[in-house]
């Protein structure tokens, strides 16, 4: 059955080259105080940095900065820039980054609304009576395309005191504006490329991997989606500087989560959930961990009632030969998904190799579950969760 829904995207994107003219622009609609956002320095070492800080300054804006926003970013940095908003009277943030600096702006841009701590936004246990009723505008300059963040209107921010990585979706908090200029990622590094692809894939399979039927041709456009990131990601990790593989990149990655393939489906997230317990304990980079759970989740919900789908995905988007038993096709999509994320990407294949052991595997789980059951693609309990932790040791 095809469900009603609502599709609202109301982001601004400019795509290419020579687009950043533009940005002073963009930033003027909105104030004349500009805070600039970044991560750990990549954007100065590939010139962006520099660029950015011209066109502001020649379009007479007035600039503050917040750098070492970290990877799996932190609350404490949250904290930092909300109270940076306050004290400089902000009127728009300019997050130039990853995934990470564009979260962590989102829930600054929210906290330098309030008297309250921004935390509160993404602890479960205040969302109900917490809401973001306001926040600063946002544009962004994405420099890595993985998480789609430069077109959601969610960000995952850690919590080190606590071992606690949330997440929390807001629609004040979607940027207006996203520069996505392909040659922003050329410096990616091979491995950061892998892990952005193995990100993307996620997020499709997330929506793909449900039983609630909906529209043929959202399936088709996410089958469309895997193989372009099957085709372009290896072609980027060998050929940085290759603009055809990272545009494909940068927009499959905005596209992937942006909600358009959502349709009306019935959604929940599985391996999400799962892996942010990881980078929440062990700060591993979260496509990595996406990568080693994804085929040990695929293998552990497969059965004769849904296996429908694994043959849909192994024929339409790694040719598998449909002329097999359902079963034998489903665990080939399967070997053929594993030899993409390890093979092909040449992300490390178990919990142990990236330095997990079983120590947390039952607070990971029970928290992965929300102290219940995940009701994804196969409703998953604690006990579910833990075993496909294990699967993930060998
Ligand atoms: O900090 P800098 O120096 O900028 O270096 C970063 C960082 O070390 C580097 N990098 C970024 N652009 C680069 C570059 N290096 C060279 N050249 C460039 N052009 O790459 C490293 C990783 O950056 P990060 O921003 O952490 O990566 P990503 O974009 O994958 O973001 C990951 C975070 O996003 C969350 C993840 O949980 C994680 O915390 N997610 C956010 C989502 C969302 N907003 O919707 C959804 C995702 O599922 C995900 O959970
Ligand atoms: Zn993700």
């Amino acid at each position: 059955m095809i469900h009603d829904f609502v599709y609202d995207i109301p982001v601004r994107v400019y795509f290419g080259r020579d687009q950043l003219q533009h940005l002073g622009a963009e930033l003027k609609k909105y104030g004349t105080r500009v805070l600039m956002t970044y991560g750990g320095g990549s954007i100065k070492r590939m010139g962006l940095y520099d660029r950015v800080v011209k066109e502001i300054r020649d379009a007479g804006l007035e600039l503050f900065e917040l750098p070492g926003i970290e990877p799996n970013p932190r609350i404490d940095s949250v904290r930092r820039g909300a109270q940076m908003c306050k004290d400089h009277h902000i009127d728009v943030l300019l997050a130039v980054g990853g995934g990470s600096t564009i979260d962590a702006t989102k829930f600054i841009a929210a906290g330098a609304c309030v008297d309250h701590d921004p935390w509160d936004f993404l602890d479960p246990a205040k969302r109900g009576t917490v809401s973001v009723d306001k926040a600063l505008p946002i544009i962004d300059i994405l420099t890595l395309a993985a998480t789609g963040s430069e077109m959601d209107s969610g960000g995952v921010i850690s919590n080190p005191e606590t071992q606690d990585k949330y997440g929390a979706l807001y629609p004040l908090l979607l940027p207006k504006v996203s520069f996505l200029d392909p040659t922003n990622t050329f410096t990616v590094s091979p491995y950061q490329t892998a892990c952005g692809a193995a990100d993307m894939m996620s997020h499709i399979l997330e929506v793909y991997f449900n039983m609630d039927q909906d529209m043929y041709m959202l399936d088709c456009f996410m089958e469309g989606l895997m193989k372009t990131i099957i085709r372009y990601a290896p072609i980027a990790m060998r050929e940085p500087e290759n603009y055809e593989a990272r545009a494909n990149l940068m927009w499959t990655s905005s596209w992937a989560i942006n909600g358009f393939v959502n349709g009306g489906k019935r959604l929940a997230w599985s391996c999400h959930p799962m892996e942010h317990e990881l980078s929440a304990i062990y700060d591993i980079t979260h496509g990595l961990g996406l990568a080693i759970l994804t085929p040990r989740w695929m293998q552990y919900c497969l059965d004769e009632t849904n296996v429908s789908k694994y043959v849909q995905l192994g024929t339409n988007v790694f040719g598998i030969n449909p002329g097999q038993e359902p079963m034998a096709i489903a665990r080939q999509t399967i070997d053929a998904m594993s030899q993409f994320l390890f093979g092909t990407l040449g992300l490390k294949r178990t919990l142990p190799e990236v330095g997990i052991d079983e120590t947390h595997f039952a607070v990971m789980a029970r928290k992965s579950v929300g102290g219940d059951v995940l009701q994804g693609f196969k409703p998953l309990r604690q006990h579910d969760v833990e075993q496909i932790y294990r699967m993930c040791m060998e």
